[in-house]
């Protein structure tokens, strides 16, 4: 048996042990959906930034560049950080640099791990797949709000915790309690994270759609990976 843990934010990285773990990256509103959107739409690879400026520079070598802060497109980027516009247009064949509020963040942070994953409801059972083939302990990395917990990657945690129970014992109590938080609500995903204070945020800008994509599960079978600095789809 195996073992699975939860960080809740990024803030908090720096009290676990990432060696020689598999390390999923979550940020359901909205940083992870959108990535898993957009290689599975055409997207080939994607660079992840903390820092704007480091992203803006990437235009003049050929990506497409992406920018929220706040829940909102930072202007002379692109795109903003919308699951949706990848479903729109085609961008077959291209290549994407994106940075985020805390999503790209918790990738930057992540860099200790064995592997890092791109964790998203769209792509759970994937995921799940691809770490029961493996022989590694699993830490869940929240990307949170600003520092602090938030409920929809917590629960995205605990999704993860479930799916994995039959090979990665949950004997940590992030973990724990996500599990039961999951088995309590995990039925009725949109319902209860309708309640999370950025659905709220994003509702007050206007987003909708992007919301209902983030919450459904399993639309692509596509496990991203970050390989080199670059997320790509991996095949196992
Ligand atoms: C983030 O990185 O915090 C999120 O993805 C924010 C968002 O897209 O609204």
């Amino acid at each position: 048996m195996r073992n699975i843990e939860v960080c809740f934010s990024p803030e908090l990285i720096h009290l676990h042990d990432l060696q020689g773990k598999i390390v999923v990256v979550v940020d359901i509103f909205r940083a992870t959906s959108t990535m898993i959107a957009a290689l599975a739409n055409g997207i080939n690879e994607i660079m992840t930034f903390a820092d704007l400026e480091a992203c803006r520079e990437m235009r003049g070598k050929g990506y497409l560049i992406a920018a929220e802060r706040n829940g909102l497109k930072v202007e002379n980027y692109d795109l903003g950080n919308s699951p949706v516009a990848f479903l729109k247009d085609d961008y077959s064949g291209q290549k994407l640099a994106m940075t985020t509020t805390n999503g790209t963040l918790a990738i930057s942070k992540s860099s200790q791990a064995d592997e890092i994953l791109i964790g998203a409801f769209p792509n759970l059972s994937a995921t799940v797949a691809y770490i029961q083939q493996q022989e590694k302990d699993v830490l869940v990395h929240c990307a949170g709000w600003k520092g602090r917990f938030n409920l929809e990657d917590s629960l995205y945690a605990g999704a993860l915790v479930k799916s994995l129970e039959s090979t990665h014992a949950a004997d940590e109590d992030g973990a724990l309690a996500m599990k039961s938080l999951f088995e309590k609500e995990g039925h009725q995903l949109s319902a209860y994270l309708s309640k999370a204070s950025h659905a709220k945020r994003l509702q007050n800008h206007g987003i909708e759609a992007d919301i209902d994509f983030c919450l459904t599960l399993d639309l692509y079978d596509l496990v991203a990976k970050v390989e080199n600095e670059k997320v790509k789809p991996i095949s196992f």
